[in-house]
């Protein structure tokens, strides 16, 4: 698949870079990193890292500027799943094809586990190095990833989706839900590669921010639709789950077949601003195949 090329590229230095952040922690609670390091290094597909290093490389930042927003990022991506699998949650058993943090080690300590690695996010975006040049756009990122993490975005989400668990919520609602607690935060994710690169970035972002809607929304919907034609092993989460907690979701929704052609409208509709990004002479490579992976996926 065409982002082979890319995630081989970036995947060890996303992974390289998240093991330093956890292996800098002091032994003083060897547990609960344990569980920290067990659900943010065990798989992953890294799409969020690899849309910060993507945005970051076509506006012309170098990748070690990157790392910072990118290991940000996965650690907060990283907590919402390992307390959304949680009992009072989604009650999920099965995550990146391991047993879920809690059932690996106990509920408290996924909890406090998910709490350290939404703060290490914002540690990490806070410290790592940057010219003074960019520093008011650290400040940016730290509220672009906060903002898109907390009420108004991903929590927000969830609370709706929870909400909405059991009974059919319509179409807008659907969206709402879906726009928030995964869209915001892939959203954030292409922001904070546009705000390292400075002014270039200030320029590219009215149409990096369609893009990001369109292939956000479009992750969510393709996710649903995995969850009834994917398979456990592949997927490395249950099959059926969404199903089972009676989640709204598009295939419910819409059936199956209009779901995939509102995932492949949305893909149709982000691939419209990257043709106007390389009209500004970017090149678009790396996030066209982003864009087709989300709905290529298998997993
Ligand atoms: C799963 O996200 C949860 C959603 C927001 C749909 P990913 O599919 O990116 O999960 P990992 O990181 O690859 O495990
Ligand atoms: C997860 O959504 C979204 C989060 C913010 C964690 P889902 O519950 O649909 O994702 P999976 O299917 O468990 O990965
Ligand atoms: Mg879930």
């Amino acid at each position: 698949m065409a982002l082979d090329h890319f995630s081989r590229l970036h995947r060890q230095r996303i992974d390289d870079c998240l093991s330093a952040q956890l292996e800098s922690l002091p032994a003083m609670a060897p547990r609960l990193r344990d569980a920290m390091s067990y659900g943010l290094l065990l798989g992953g597909k890294r799409v969020r890292p690899f849309l910060v290093y993507a945005v970051g490389e076509m506006l012309g930042v170098k990748s070690e500027l990157l790392d910072g927003p990118a290991a940000a990022v996965e650690c907060l991506h990283a907590y919402s799943l390992l307390q959304q699998d949680m009992p009072a949650m989604d009650n999920d058993d099965l995550r990146r094809g391991q047993p879920t943090v809690h059932k690996a080690f106990d509920e408290g300590t996924a909890i406090l586990a998910g709490d350290a690695l939404q703060t290490l996010a914002f540690s990490i975006l806070a410290d790592h190095p940057m010219p003074d040049s960019l520093m008011a756009n650290r400040v940016r990122m730290l509220s672009t990833l906060a903002r898109a993490s907390g009420y108004l975005g991903m929590c927000g989400g969830q609370a709706l989706d929870l909400e909405a668990e059991g009974h059919q919520v319509d179409l807008p609602s659907l969206e709402r839900i879906h726009r928030h607690k995964t869209g915001a935060l892939i959203r954030a994710a292409v922001r904070m590669g546009a705000l390292s690169a400075g002014e270039a970035g200030r320029r590219a972002l009215p149409a990096l921010d369609r893009y990001a809607e369109n292939i956000g929304l479009a992750f969510q919907v393709q996710d649903d639709i995995l969850d009834v034609v994917g398979d456990t092993a592949t997927l490395g989460k249950r099959q059926g789950a969404d199903q089972q907690l009676g989640k709204s979701t598009y295939p419910a929704l819409l059936g199956l077949e209009q779901a995939r052609k509102k995932a492949h409208d949305l893909i149709t509709d982000a691939r419209r601003s990257l043709n106007e990004l390389a009209a500004q002479s970017l090149d678009t490579t790396a996030l066209e195949a982003l864009a087709n992976y989300i709905i290529q996926r298998d997993k």
